[in-house]
């Protein structure tokens, strides 16, 4: 009989009642150390103690407010992402798949506005990760995602992976928009080099096309910066954020250039819970926590030293490991064996890690993990590969 769950996902017999910071706990008392953090949602930790106050002060004032009146909260944290970053504008959205779905349809509605309606190519990278809507799926267009529920939303183009041969002649069709994730998260920590970001942005720049860039999952401090393509030093003209933005609460967004927005005007768009007071309260508590350059500093120095954890572990256990890559506290274990072995194993020691695609174990953890949490977390996953060996 089907479970009272749509069986969608394989879940790992595992409850948690709650969590500390780095730390998810079952029912019974068993402490977890975190290195998923929801699968980069959790940034500032379990039940971190701001956001815990934000949340609920504004759980005592008003909970929902229709984007038909103006929301304080939700102009506030717009207002701080536009101040933050290469934005004019944002739209708050629920999800990283919604704002997806929203930046596919405003690539659509700027070269409809250009007077090119036509123009709706949008070239993406094999391996990418967008969501799941149709829309998404079509975007990433890998045989999981889609098999079984075309036809297809039409205009996307799968590119190998930094392939920039590849993108160099595809630019000749004057494509609407080049979409990627500047780190790749599902696809297995795959981070674009500096290099070839740059080189997109000139590509775009040379053609009119739009660069939207998917920081769903790198974003929001995760790589040592705010968001992973200023590393470059280039921005895009469209941005996904989601995950972490919302520590936890469902949120995420859009932000854009005016220039890329022309056109979204009234009735373009539009979401019930999108920018919801509770959600902005969070995020802006989010917002204020991790766009301080000094908390950045020091995700950058934990993301050293877990490397270098991680980077011993992978010299102690070579019959299991390839190498370590990833940026900040987004990093990678390239393996040899099935990566659901090895979180497996974890699991065994109390430890939680995640799976992806090309043969990597994902490290997530919370931007506020201890030093000696990473110490601790290096020791089980020593543990862990032990137990494999
Ligand atoms: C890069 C990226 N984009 C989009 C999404 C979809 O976000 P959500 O699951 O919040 O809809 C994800 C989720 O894993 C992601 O990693």
């Amino acid at each position: 009989m089907i479970d009272a769950v749509l069986p969608t996902y394989n879940r790992a017999p595992i409850a948690f009642e709650r969590g500390e910071g780095a730390w998810a706990i079952t029912a019974e008392g068993t402490r977890y150390l975190d290195l998923g953090a929801g699968i980069a949602v959790n940034a500032l930790g379990h039940a971190n103690p701001d956001l815990v106050e934000a949340l609920t002060q504004q759980a005592g004032r008003i909970w929902h407010v229709s984007n038909l009146y103006r929301i304080p909260q939700q102009q506030r944290l717009a207002e701080m992402l536009v101040d933050a970053t290469f934005a004019d504008t944002v739209f708050v959205t629920n999800s990283g798949t919604e704002a997806a779905e929203l930046a596919i349809k405003m690539v659509r509605h700027h070269w409809f506005e250009q007077g090119q309606p036509e123009r709706i190519g949008i070239i993406t990278f094999e391996g990418a990760f967008h969501g799941r809507s149709t829309g998404a799926i079509a975007a990433a267009g890998s045989e999981k995602m889609v098999r079984g529920f075309g036809p297809l939303m039409p205009g996307f183009r799968q590119l190998p992976w930094g392939d920039m041969e590849a993108l160099r002649a595809a630019m000749a069709d004057r494509p609407a928009a080049v979409m990627f994730e500047p780190v790749q998260g599902e696809g297995g920590i795959r981070p674009m080099p500096d290099g070839d970001l740059r080189e997109i942005r000139r590509l775009c720049d040379e053609t009119g096309a739009l660069m939207v860039l998917d920081e769903v999952q790198c974003g929001m401090g995760r790589t040592g910066r705010l968001f992973a393509h200023e590393w470059a030093g280039i921005a895009p003209d469209i941005m996904m954020v989601a995950k972490g933005i919302g520590g936890g609460f469902p949120l995420g967004a859009v932000l854009a250039t005016e220039a890329a927005a022309a056109g979204m005007g009234a009735g373009t768009h539009g979401s019930t819970y999108g920018g919801n007071p509770l959600a902005c309260a969070v995020g802006c508590k989010v917002m204020e926590i991790v766009a301080d350059e000094a908390f950045l500093a020091d995700v950058r120095r934990k993301g050293a030293l877990f490397r270098q954890r991680l980077e011993g572990l992978v010299a102690a256990h070579p019959d299991l490991f390839k190498g370590v890559r990833g940026q900040g506290l987004m990093l990678g274990l390239k393996c040899r064996i099935a990566p659901a072995e090895l979180v497996g194993a974890g699991y065994a020691q109390h430890l939680l890690t995640v799976p992806a695609a090309d043969n990597v174990v994902r490290l997530l953890p919370p931007l506020t993990i201890t030093d000696a949490e990473i110490a601790e977390a290096a020791l089980r996953l020593d543990q862990a590969a032990a137990s494999l060996a």
